[in-house]
């Protein structure tokens, strides 16, 4: 059945003059299969550069991090670094959170197998809102883990409530683990975001293929093309797609027109300098105790602690 949200989103979308989609609607099956893809490109630097470097500081993480945490993922998906941390931390239970219940399952499918006796409450939920931890989770501080750079897919007001609601979810005496995608140079981030295969491509345009399926749309998908542009005030690249001439269609029964040039706003990933990163951070509750990058400064995973919830000056 079609999410009545999506609905909502594409209408209120294609009936503004400045049009723009949440970037989640980019994910349904096939759109995560593509994303899947493009972590595996030669031009998509963060997810292998991410990995490697996690694997480096991890016995230092560990360290101050310590043994014992309740260890809880925002946002599960394919669960591909959680291995390398769950090994260093050697954690009491498992959290993983995932709006999508078939990720969510294959996930802990796949650690159960690889940690037979670790203990994993998986949660459905949306991480954007405050999360209940399970009543039988052992009384273990929390260590939060959002790798992979989703962080820079949210605007800045956006990124302060979503840390500052795992701020509450996590409560006290709680860590977090988070991979930032640093500010760099054009020439490297361009084509991570517009790779030779198309394969980013193919993942922007799915979402035209997506309303045309399950909003009865006659959108002509061929007149539309990938575009990743940077947008320096804002220090984000942007995905967006653009008609490459005037096109009229129609979704749900209802008439649309688009004029040559014009796009439709899809995603913004923005990059942060590790000192943003913290700023950023701090406004939500947390306190930075550590930051690591790679040999480039391509990417950053900082370590921060929850501030205690005192009065203030
Ligand atoms: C999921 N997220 C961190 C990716 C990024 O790099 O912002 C999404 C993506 N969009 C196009 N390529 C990758």
């Amino acid at each position: 059945m079609t999410d009545p949200q999506f609905k909502a989103d594409i209408l209120d979308c294609f009936r503004a003059t400045r049009r723009a989609v949440p970037a989640r609607w980019l994910y349904d099956y096939q759109g995560s299969k593509l994303f899947d893809t493009i972590t595996e490109l030669p031009e998509y630097y963060p997810t292998r550069t991410e990995t490697a470097l996690l694997e480096s500081i991890l016995p230092d993480a560990a360290n101050i991090i310590g043994p014992h945490r309740n260890v809880v993922e925002f946002g599960a998906g394919s669960v591909t670094k959680t291995p390398l941390l769950l090994e260093a931390v050697n954690p009491t239970a498992f959290i993983p959170i995932d709006i999508s219940g078939e990720f969510l399952r294959s996930s802990v499918e796949k650690l159960q197998s690889k940690f037979p006796s670790l203990s994993i409450y998986p949660i459905e939920a949306d991480f954007m809102q405050k999360v209940s931890m399970p009543n039988a989770l052992p009384d273990n501080k929390a260590l939060g883990f959002f790798p992979g750079s989703t962080i820079g897919n949210m605007i800045p007001v956006t990124a302060v409530d979503l840390l500052r609601s795992m701020r509450v979810s996590l409560s006290d005496d709680a860590m977090l683990m988070i991979g930032f995608d640093r500010i760099k140079d054009l020439s490297v981030l361009i084509p991570a975001y517009d790779d030779s295969q198309g394969v980013t491509a193919a993942f922007n345009l799915n979402l035209l293929k997506r309303v045309n399926s399950e909003l009865d749309g006659d959108i002509p998908i061929d007149k539309f093309q990938h575009v990743a542009k940077w947008n320096d005030a804002m220090n984000r690249i942007e995905m967006h797609l653009q008609s490459r001439q005037d096109v009229s269609f129609t979704i749900l029964g209802e008439d649309f027109t688009m004029q040559e040039g014009e796009t439709i706003h899809t995603e913004n990933s923005h990059k942060y300098h590790v000192a943003e990163a913290q700023t950023l951070l701090r406004a939500a509750g947390w306190v930075p105790v550590q930051h690591w990058s790679d040999e480039d400064d391509y990417f950053s995973i900082l370590l921060a602690e929850a501030q205690p919830f005192a009065k203030a000056p």
